[in-house]
């Protein structure tokens, strides 16, 4: 048996073997399964031993373990490196790889829904543990991001690995700024909620909104899928602005682990769509 599995602290509410078991099964690997496993910090060095033995063919890493396991591993690659946040596993030669495909899942939410994030202003809300995946997407390629948190001083962090993402791109330096939590940017065109409020049902951000919706092509992008709807998103939707939740960020990033794994494309269309209806 192939074993996959998703390791992170909680991981009850974790959808990915749902979504994997259902790709395994559409694709006749009828030979691999995927778990979840909630572990200690300390449980990290055996689940990389086990990926350089054999036992587990490939894992998913989720909060708060993204940054935690990158020295345990003998490389980490592509936007992994960019972002210090490693979210998928996977064997190569004797080797155990860190890739992060949650900049590739985002990107590919946008793109799939045809928003241009090219060349706009961007503010990004939060300094977590995905919000440096967020910002690489933009990296490069905005006129402008902002970075907002209630914690000033992991902003500037978040902000630091993006500086040296532009660096390396040979770009300026000055396209992200960090400003006060509370305090307005210019108008944006795409503002991504990247913090952990909304996962409660009653939780608001108090944002002015009046300031943030002026422009109503303002796209509202919260990475929370379940509610389907935080405070957030129903702000900007009752003042006439698009939304959107991170369910298809969620699939999207799945799909590219899956392909790391197996080497197959597997599709996400209104089946697997539908296995995350809440
Ligand atoms: P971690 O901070 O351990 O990486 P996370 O869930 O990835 O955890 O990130 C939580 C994010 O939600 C952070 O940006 C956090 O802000 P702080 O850095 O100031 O803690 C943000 N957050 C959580 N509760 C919040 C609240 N009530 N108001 C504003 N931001 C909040």
């Amino acid at each position: 048996m192939k074993k996959y599995i998703v390791i992170g602290n909680p991981i009850d509410h974790s959808m990915s073997p749902l979504i994997h078991n259902y790709w395994m099964k559409v694709h006749g690997l009828i030979d691999s399964t995927y778990v979840k496993k909630k572990i200690e910090k300390k449980d990290l060095v055996s689940i990389v031993d086990q990926i350089r033995n054999g036992k587990i063919k490939g894992a998913n890493i989720t909060v708060p373990f993204k940054k935690e396991i990158i020295p345990l591993l003998d490389d980490i690659k592509g936007d992994a490196k960019l972002t210090q946040s490693v979210n998928t596993l996977c064997k190569v030669n004797s080797e155990v790889h860190g890739y992060n495909t949650d900049t590739g899942g985002f990107k590919n939410s946008l793109e799939n829904d045809h928003i241009n994030y090219k060349n706009k202003n961007i503010l990004i809300i939060g300094a977590g543990g995905v919000t440096s995946s967020v910002l690489e997407a933009f990296v490069g390629t905005a006129n402008k991001i902002y970075i907002t948190n209630r914690t000033k001083k992991k902003a500037k962090e978040i902000k630091k690995l993006g500086d040296n993402s532009l660096i390396s791109l040979g770009r300026k330096k000055d396209t992200i700024e960090v400003i006060d939590w509370g305090e307005n940017p210019e108008i944006c065109d795409i503002i991504i909620n990247t913090t952990s409020v909304g996962l409660k049902k009653n939780e608001n951000l108090n944002l002015d909104f009046k300031y943030y919706t002026k422009n109503k092509n303002t796209l509202f992008y919260d990475l929370i899928y379940n509610p389907t709807e935080t405070n957030f998103l129903k702000e900007a939707r009752l003042r006439g602005n698009r939304t959107k939740n991170g369910k298809m960020m969620f699939l999207w990033q799945a799909q590219i682990a899956f392909q790391i794994w197996t080497g197959i494309t597997a599709e996400v269309d209104t089946n697997v769509i539908k296995l995350l209806d809440l």
